[in-house]
């Protein structure tokens, strides 16, 4: 059962999504806390699963609640595609994903480093949206919990805190830092504002969800998000979350947060 504070619509659009996708089950946390994940590297019929893809059937909800740290920040496992890395939930500074490889095409400022199944996906998608005239290059990816730092104190230092919170995140709670995260650009522009409003930027947020990817941060969302709308930033999670989440009509987190919890 979702816990009680779940808004009803948000309920019954999740359930919608999941009996859609037929894969998943909602979890019970009886003590209704973030519960500890049991990140299986096996399905129910014993065979491997890649490290890192946890299904919601093969979780097992514990009533030990997760880390905290002393800003009151959820330290969530690492290693694990789901977490829902948001401004209240961060990865642990040494977080790194267990595998990264480079993309060999469809880069800019290369290496462009995502973990194997992203990395494959992101190639898949590259090349048959390039069949169609669109051009999708990753222009950021892998990001480290220092190098997210870096980041977020140069916009802090350009923008402001405030402005700088809604346009990138503080170190621990990027989904850069999972290596499953890219952000896309298009000529001619190979800005990231210059993404707005292109054919490509339509194009992803109707079909990314096809090759496992996410939009986590779409138009007028930024009240449930905390960010502005990014039409390049996208989340590998896996074709069957992708799935529901698209036909959920949620955004990235709100899913994984009512998967979770
Ligand atoms: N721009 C997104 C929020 C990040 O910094 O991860
Ligand atoms: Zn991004």
């Amino acid at each position: 059962m979702l816990r009680p504070r779940a808004a009803v619509p948000v309920m019954v659009a999740l359930v919608g999504a999941i009996m859609v996708a037929c894969a998943y089950q909602i979890g019970d946390n009886p003590s209704n806390e973030p519960g500890a994940q049991d990140a299986t590297t096996q399905d129910e019929n014993g065979r491997a699963v890649a490290p890192g893809v946890v299904r919601e059937r093969e979780r097992t909800p514990s009533p030990t609640p997760l880390p905290r740290d002393s800003e009151g920040n959820v330290i969530l496992p690492c290693n694990d595609i789901l977490v829902p890395v948001d401004k209240e939930h961060r990865l642990p500074a040494d977080c790194t994903p267990a595998e990264l490889v480079a993309l060999p095409a469809y880069a800019v400022n290369e290496p462009q480093y995502l973990t194997p199944q992203a990395a494959d996906a992101f190639m898949v998608m590259a090349g048959e949206a390039e069949a169609l005239g669109l051009e999708f290059y990753a222009a950021s990816s892998y990001r480290s919990y220092w190098e997210q730092a870096d980041i977020f104190a140069s916009n802090v230092e350009q923008h402001g805190f405030e402005e700088a919170s809604r346009r990138s995140a503080q170190a621990g709670h990027s989904e850069h830092q999972l290596g499953t995260t890219t952000d896309v650009v298009t000529p001619p522009t190979w800005s990231l504002s210059g993404f707005y409003g292109t054919p490509e930027a339509e194009w992803l947020a109707n079909n990314a969800w096809r090759y496992g990817f996410i939009v986590s941060y779409p138009p007028d969302s930024e009240h449930i998000t905390g960010y502005i709308y990014e039409p390049w930033h996208i989340r590998y999670v896996g074709p069957e979350v992708a799935n529901a989440v698209h036909h959920s009509g949620l955004t990235l987190g709100e899913y994984l947060h009512a998967i979770w919890w």
